[in-house]
């Protein structure tokens, strides 16, 4: 019952995303998206994405996130990028969904919010 309304309310945050353009995230999306961060990425990217060495990279301020529209970023997290990848610059998985399968659309969405709060 609340795993079901959490989707909802998480579904309801991507429909808002991208009716907003994705610029439009709010406060709370954004604080959301932070607690999903620190869930599946932050064991590599740090706790409000400040990269680890040798593990995730930087996302403060970052060209990758900047030079990507919310779905091509969504699709990235689900693909993630594999050390062989020819722009892999750290020589490390980078494991698609973060190396969570059960991590939704919905709740990449809130991540990408996140990530666009950092720029
Ligand atoms: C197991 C460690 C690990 C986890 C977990 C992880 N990442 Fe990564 N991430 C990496 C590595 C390694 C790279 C690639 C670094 C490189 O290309 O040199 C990367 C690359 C990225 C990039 C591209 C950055 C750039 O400048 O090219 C983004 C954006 C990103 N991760 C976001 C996330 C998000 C959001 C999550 C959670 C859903 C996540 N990562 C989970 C290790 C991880």
């Amino acid at each position: 019952m609340m795993k079901n309304s959490v989707m909802i309310v998480g579904a309801l945050a991507v429909v808002l995303l991208v009716a907003c353009g994705g610029g439009g995230a709010s406060d709370d999306q954004v604080a959301q998206g932070l607690q999903e961060f620190r869930r599946t990425c932050a064991t590599c990217h740090g706790q409000n994405g400040e990269g680890m060495p040798r593990l995730g990279k930087e996302l403060f301020n970052n060209e990758f996130v900047q030079s990507k529209s919310d779905a091509e970023l969504i699709a990235f997290l689900k693909e993630g990028r594999p050390a062989t990848h020819p722009d892999n610059t750290r020589g490390v998985d980078m494991p698609p969904k973060g190396g969570n399968p059960a991590i939704t659309d919905a709740q990449l969405g809130l991540i990408v919010a996140y990530m666009r709060s950092i720029q």
